[in-house]
This record gives C-alpha cells, sequence and structure tokens, in this order.
C-alpha cells in the first residue's frame, strides 16, 4: 500500500527561525519563518550570537506552529530533516539540536541536509526535477553553478572565489546607505535607474564557471569615494541599475554558457537572490532562446531561506535510505558534494 509521507523541516542557519511540514517532498502543508531581521538590522549585518539567541526564542513555537497549521501529529511523520551546515554554528545547533530532540522523543527517523541542496530542492516544491540538470545558486553566502545528473547528486562545476552575490549586494547597498539585507532595496532602484556607470565584470578564464564579486564590489566603492572628493553627485538609482547589470550579465551568461555545455534538460534558480526581479526577467529572456530546456524559478517565499525547502531536499534523502543518528553535529563547513 502507498501511504504518504509527511516531513518536518527545519531550518536555523543564519537569521530565519524556520520549521514546515512538507507531505511527499512536494506539498507544502505550512511553512513558518520567524524573522530576526529586525534585530540584526541595526547592526548592518547579522550578528551570531544575536540569532542564536533568538533561535532559542523562538524554535519551539515555531516548530509547534508548523505542526498545528499542517494539521499534522508527530507519530505521522515519516522523518525530521534539519539543517546541518553550512551557517553559523551557533545558529545551526539550536535547530539541529530541536530536530535530534523530537527524533529521540518520538523515535522518527532523523535526516541531516546540506542548506545548499535545501535552496535547490524549493524548486521541488513547484515543479518536477528533470535529470540532468544544472542550478544557480545565489545567495548571502554562496555563489554556485550546480551541475545534477540524479537525484542527490550534487556536482559545484563554479563557485565565487571570492564574495557571494547577495554578499556584494548588501555591500553595494550599505556603500549607498540602504538598510541591511540591501539585496532588495538596490534591486528596487536598479528598476527605476539607468546603466550608465561603467562597472567591471569578472568573466575570468575562458571556460570557467567561477565567479568573483569583489572587484566589482571595489569599483562601486572607488566610484562612489572619487565621485564624494570631486565634490559630484552619483545618483544611486543609476549606481544600483550599472550595479545590478554587471551581476546579471555575469550569472547569466555562465549559466546559459554552462546549460548548453553540459545538455541539461532544466535550470533551476535558487537562493536568496533569485528573488532579484532583474535577474528573473533576464535570465527568462535568455533561456527563451534556448531549445528543449526548462526554466524553474520558485516563488520569493521559497527562494529566501524557508525550512519546506529542508523538508523537500530531506524527503528525497530520505527516499534514498540517508539517516542521521544522534551524533549529527552541526557543521559550518559542509561540503555539498
Ligand atoms: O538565501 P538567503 O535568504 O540566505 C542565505 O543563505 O544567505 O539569501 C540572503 C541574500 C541577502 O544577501 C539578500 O540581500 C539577498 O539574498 N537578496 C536579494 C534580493 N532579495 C534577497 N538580492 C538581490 N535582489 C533581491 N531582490
Ligand atoms: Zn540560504
Amino acid at each position: 500500500m502507498n501511504h504518504d509521507i509527511y516531513v518536518l523541516g527545519i531550518e536555523t542557519s543564519c537569521d530565519e527561525t524556520a520549521a514546515a511540514v512538507v507531505k511527499n517532498g512536494k506539498e507544502i502543508l505550512s511553512n513558518i519563518v520567524a524573522s530576526q531581521m529586525e534585530s540584526h538590522k541595526r547592526f548592518g549585518g547579522v550578528v551570531p550570537e544575536i540569532a542564536s539567541r533568538h533561535h532559542v526564542e523562538q524554535i519551539t513555537f515555531v516548530i509547534e506552529e508548523a505542526m498545528n497549521k499542517a494539521g499534522v501529529s508527530f507519530s505521522q511523520l515519516s522523518a525530521i530533516a534539519v539543517t546541518q551546515g553550512p551557517g553559523l554554528v551557533g545558529a545551526l545547533l539550536i535547530g539541529v539540536n530541536a530536530a535530534k530532540a523530537l527524533s529521540f522523543a518520538y523515535n522518527i527517523p532523523l535526516v541531516g541536509v546540506h542548506h545548499i541542496a535545501g535552496h535547490i530542492y524549493a524548486n521541488r516544491l513547484v515543479a518536477e526535477m528533470k535529470f540532468p540538470l544544472l542550478s544557480l545558486v545565489v545567495s548571502g553566502g554562496h555563489t554556485e553553478l550546480v551541475y545534477m545528473e540524479k537525484h542527490g547528486k550534487f556536482q559545484v562545476i563554479g563557485e565565487t572565489r571570492d564574495d557571494a552575490a547577495g554578499e556584494a549586494y548588501d555591500k553595494v547597498a550599505r556603500a549607498l546607505n540602504l538598510p541591511y539585507p540591501g539585496g532588495p532595496h538596490i534591486d528596487r532602484l536598479a528598476q527605476e535607474g539607468k546603466a550608465t556607470i561603467d562597472l567591471p565584470r569578472a568573466w575570468l578564464e575562458e571556460g570557467s564557471y567561477d565567479f568573483s564579486f569583489s572587484g566589482l564590489k571595489s569599483a562601486v566603492l572607488n566610484t562612489l569615494h572619487n565621485a564624494k572628493q570631486r565634490g559630484e553627485e552619483i545618483d544611486p538609482k543609476d549606481m544600483a541599475a550599472s550595479f545590478q547589470a554587471s551581476v546579471i550579465d555575469v550569472l547569466v551568461t555562465k549559466t546559459i554558457q554552462a546549460a548548453k555545455e553540459y545538455h541539461v534538460r532544466q535550470v533551476l534558480l535558487a537562493g536568496g537572490v533569485a528573488a532579484n526581479r532583474g535577474l528573473r526577467t533576464e535570465l527568462q529572456k535568455q533561456m527563451a532562446k534556448l531549445d528543449n530546456v526548462e526554466l524553474v524559478i520558485p516563488p520569493l517565499s521559497l527562494c529566501t531561506d524557508n525550512a519546506a525547502m529542508i523538508a523537500a531536499a530531506g524527503t528525497v534523502l530520505y527516499m534514498q535510505g540517508k539517516r542521521a543518528d544522534m551524533a549529527l553535529n552541526a557543521n559550518p563547513g559542509l561540503e555539498l558534494e
């Protein structure tokens, strides 16, 4: 007899305390996210110690709310999936320990999930995954092109050599006196400005799918600094549009090149920066020129950190027989491959 698989996902790797229940790896029954953004805003970035404290305060309520909203009891759960890494170690530990406690108390199988695998699997909540596929993962901590030949098998074919795309967004936003996190603010300003300022694009060596954003970030800071010294005004809208154009140009060009070279059937967008309207539009436009390659872009709420994506990835790992035990530990530097 086929029976439904209910998985509770738990995510605490950074500044969102999140829990979700997903049915059969695809259907979201609940997706609760308690954001700490307001607490970190005045520091201009996530303060690890504050993040851990908020997770401790929130975790039980968030899990309870996710279970209640889903209308599922613990005895119905097939597994508990938790983000094991990468992320802030103190933050990860809260989720990992909550998951272990519940797994032990209710005797439910435990599955450790890589945060980036979660971002990629957010796509399974909106579309069937077709292999081989390529995922562009762009978040505050990661910028990677990941090739997947089948479920649960990840091959990083390109990654950033310095700043992540989201990190560059946040640093440039800070230089423009925009609040943290700056990505959405730059995105908004960019829609109103013109990309008139000449900024570099780091293509790196021929054939490389790696990225680099620190040179671009420095170029923005230098341009702003020099203008200020000369007493000139730079329109922040134009700077936002120019910066965004440079980031998107490199991200989209490399993604399309890799999609062609690896003959993939699908391209998935993942991570917080996937919420970027400019990126979504440009990728859609360029992908339309490729035959027989489907583009999947999750809705904004599934692009930024959430636990439904962890439950979705966890369901696949559970089906593959992967299990963690009480020795499961937070691993801030966990590798995807
Ligand atoms: O995936 P995520 O929620 O957390 C990490 O795992 O890092 O990504 C957060 C990042 C932040 O750097 C934020 O500025 C960026 O995603 N972000 C955006 C947009 N929305 C969020 N960047 C550009 N445009 C956006 N609309
Ligand atoms: Zn993330």
